[in-house]
């Protein structure tokens, strides 16, 4: 009876142990590769090389996103300011502040070599996808939209997820994320506290005429007809907002308005992105 079982059967428990470890450790390795920045990537937060604050530069000192992002109006790409801008403040001649700061040694060191200092990337687009910041920024889309509260990080961290549900979730949706152009690096910006006449004036002034602005408020398409006992003046418009959508101006409103008259249409086709 003792040899029912063959020897070898005396390591089974021990192979099925160390298997089963294997299946384990690779299990890890799994979920750490695929919900590590690259794929889960929403908090990705790398420690950069000088410990740069939007938080104070932003929050504290009031520099405009375009002071150091200064092509992220013009171009595809938002660059990442050069030395020679953080030079402005900091620099031993120009601004002085914290010239000896042991934190801006490398921006020092940066200007004796000529060798930019090597921020690490936070946010990527994979090559295969087109992106481009000037046709966003341009067209009511603010940098809070798509990078979160910039002007509260100490550290920049990813805080939207860049996928392509999510790009696609705001194209087929605009009106809830667009608002006007002198608001993109707002990052404070809340439509209730636009002033709703300075706002339609704002239309008016760019030749967008009262019958136009009734029919998105009405909800009807540029092309249709109005009713006979539309608001025909701009203090009667304003009037019909205020009843439409109450006593604070609201993102639906502003959005509506916004994408109509400016024409956003933003694409859903693959090529759009995939070219
Ligand atoms: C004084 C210069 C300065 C100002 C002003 C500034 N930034 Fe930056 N920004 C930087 C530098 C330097 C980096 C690279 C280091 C880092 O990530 O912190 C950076 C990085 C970033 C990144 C991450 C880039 C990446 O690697 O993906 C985003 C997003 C960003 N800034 C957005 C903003 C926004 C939005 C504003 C305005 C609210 C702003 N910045 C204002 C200097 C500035
Ligand atoms: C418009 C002026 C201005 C520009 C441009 C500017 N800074 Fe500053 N920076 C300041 C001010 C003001 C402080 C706060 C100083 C304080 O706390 O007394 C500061 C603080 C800092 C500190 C903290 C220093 C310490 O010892 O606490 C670092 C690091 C820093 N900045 C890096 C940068 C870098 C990198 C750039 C370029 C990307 C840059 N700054 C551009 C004005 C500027
Ligand atoms: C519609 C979404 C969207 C808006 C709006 C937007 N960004 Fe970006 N941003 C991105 C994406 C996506 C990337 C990654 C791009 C890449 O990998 O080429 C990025 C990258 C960046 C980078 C890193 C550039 C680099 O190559 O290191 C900076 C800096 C930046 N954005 C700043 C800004 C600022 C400042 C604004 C507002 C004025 C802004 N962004 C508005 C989506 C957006
Ligand atoms: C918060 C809203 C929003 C998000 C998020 C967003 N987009 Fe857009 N996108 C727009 C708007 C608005 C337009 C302008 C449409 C127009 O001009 O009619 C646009 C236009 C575009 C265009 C056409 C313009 C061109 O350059 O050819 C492309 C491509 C594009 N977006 C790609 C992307 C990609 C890729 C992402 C994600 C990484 C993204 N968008 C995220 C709102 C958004
Ligand atoms: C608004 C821009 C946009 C449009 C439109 C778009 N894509 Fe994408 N797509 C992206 C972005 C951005 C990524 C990268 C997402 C990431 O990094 O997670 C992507 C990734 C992908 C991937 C890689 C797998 C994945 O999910 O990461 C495939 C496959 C793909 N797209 C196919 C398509 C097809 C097919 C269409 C048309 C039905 C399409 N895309 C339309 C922006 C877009």
């Amino acid at each position: 009876m003792g040899n029912l079982f063959p020897r070898w059967t005396n390591w089974l428990p021990l192979k099925l142990a160390v298997c089963l470890g294997f299946v384990g450790i690779g299990a890890v390795v799994g979920a750490t590769y695929y919900l590590t920045p690259k794929y889960y990537r929403v908090g990705y937060e790398p420690t950069q090389p000088v410990p740069f604050s939007h938080k104070k530069h932003v929050g504290e000192v009031g520099l405009d996103c375009r002071y150091c992002h200064s092509f992220v109006e013009v171009s595809s790409h938002s660059n990442v300011p050069t030395n020679q801008t953080c030079y402005n403040c900091h620099g031993p001649d120009k601004g002085q502040i914290k010239k000896e700061s042991e934190k801006l040694a490398m921006v020092r060191d940066a200007d004796k070599t000529g060798i930019p200092i090597q921020w690490t990337k936070v946010h990527r687009t994979p090559d295969f996808a087109y992106f481009n910041h000037s046709v966003h920024v341009n067209r009511g889309v603010s940098c809070q939209n798509c990078h979160g509260q910039i002007n509260e990080m100490e550290v920049v961290k990813q805080a939207e997820p860049h996928s392509m549900g999510w790009c696609l979730d705001c194209h087929r949706n605009p009106e809830n994320k667009l608002r006007p152009l002198d608001q993109i690096t707002n990052l404070t910006y809340k439509p209730e506290q636009l002033n709703r006449d300075t706002f339609y004036a704002s239309l008016k002034d760019k030749g967008i005429k009262e019958d136009q602005v009734v029919k998105t408020l009405l909800g009807l398409k540029q092309e249709d007809s109005l009713p006979a006992d539309a608001p025909k003046d701009w203090g009667k418009v304003v009037e019909l907002a205020a009843k439409t959508y109450g006593p604070m101006v609201t993102q639906k409103e502003v959005g509506t308005q916004l994408k109509d008259h400016w024409r956003v249409a933003p694409p859903e086709t693959c090529a759009a992105c995939h070219r």
